[in-house]
């Protein structure tokens, strides 16, 4: 299927790694040049040079998230060297993922809205005056069908709080930017088998949420590439303010 998005520039955070870097091999694949910023400078520019070697167009932007300064820097920097910016993905996530409520602790419950909720925030906020210059922009944002039902344990409640604030952030961020012919979505997976969720989990946790799935099978992270390539193209253009769930049927079961 063509997606239109050859020639657009993609700025994904958390792209180093499991469904971020995913997404970078993805639309670079349609022919879109990505910028794979993270704050594990090895992984961006390992995933970097895989898409260059590909035949592709990428550049590593180490930097983190959370530090408003540093992401204005890295949306400049790319704009400056990649010519625009089409498509801002927000896919950094808290490296953090364990707890009932009694283990939470502060620095875990900050943790988690720096790194997800603000660090959503910041890219939004850099790259909402480039596109709407332009007049045109897609925004997707990284939810989960924790932020609509809760957690589950060993998924913290501070993860699923800031995943129902990045879809509030969504729909904000949609009303304000719409004028201007800027997209904004998320997308909220179900359990995708990346090194982060299994490395959370037991034997006996992983077959739980296989049979708790429609499909009966975990999520890979390819299975998120449609959706994230729909939203960056006209072919979405009259959806925005939604948060889509890709979860195999789980919150159905
Ligand atoms: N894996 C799942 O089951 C699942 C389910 C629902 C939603 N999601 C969402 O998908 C996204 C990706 O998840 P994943 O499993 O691939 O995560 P991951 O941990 O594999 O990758 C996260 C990336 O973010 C980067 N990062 C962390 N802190 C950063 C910071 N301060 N600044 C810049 N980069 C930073 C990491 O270096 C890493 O490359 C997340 O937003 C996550 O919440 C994942």
């Amino acid at each position: 299927m063509d997606f239109g998005l050859d020639g657009k520039v993609a700025f994904i955070t958390g792209a180093g790694h499991g469904i971020g870097r995913m997404f970078a091999l993805s639309f670079a694949k349609e022919g879109t040049a990505v910028a794979i910023a993270d704050i594990n400078q090895q992984w961006a520019e390992q995933a970097a040079s895989e898409i260059v070697e590909l035949g592709g167009k990428a550049l590593a932007i180490p930097f983190d998230v959370s530090d408003q300064e540093q992401v204005n820097d890295a949306i400049q920097k790319t704009a400056r060297q990649l010519g625009q910016i089409d498509v801002l993905i927000n896919d950094a996530v808290s490296p953090y993922l364990t707890g009932s409520l009694e283990e939470l602790g502060d620095t875990e419950w900050d943790d988690n809205f720096r790194i997800n909720v603000k660090g959503s925030f910041y890219c939004i906020k850099a790259v909402a005056p480039l596109m709407k210059e332009r007049r045109y922009g897609k925004i997707i944002n990284m939810a989960s069908i924790v932020g609509r039902r809760g957690s589950v344990v060993p998924t913290s409640a501070a993860y699923a709080a800031s995943k129902a604030g990045i879809m509030a952030i969504t729909s904000s961020a949609a009303r304000e930017l719409g004028p201007y012919n800027i997209n904004v979505n998320a997308m909220a997976p179900g359990q995708i088998d990346t090194p982060r969720w299994r490395d959370a989990r037991t034997d006996e946790q992983i077959e739980r949420t296989i049979q708790g799935t429609a499909l009966k099978r975990m999520g890979r992270p390819e299975d998120l590439a449609g959706l994230a390539l729909l939203l960056a193209s006209d072919a979405s253009s009259f959806i925005t303010g939604q948060t889509i769930t890709v979860d195999g049927g789980s919150l159905c079961m």
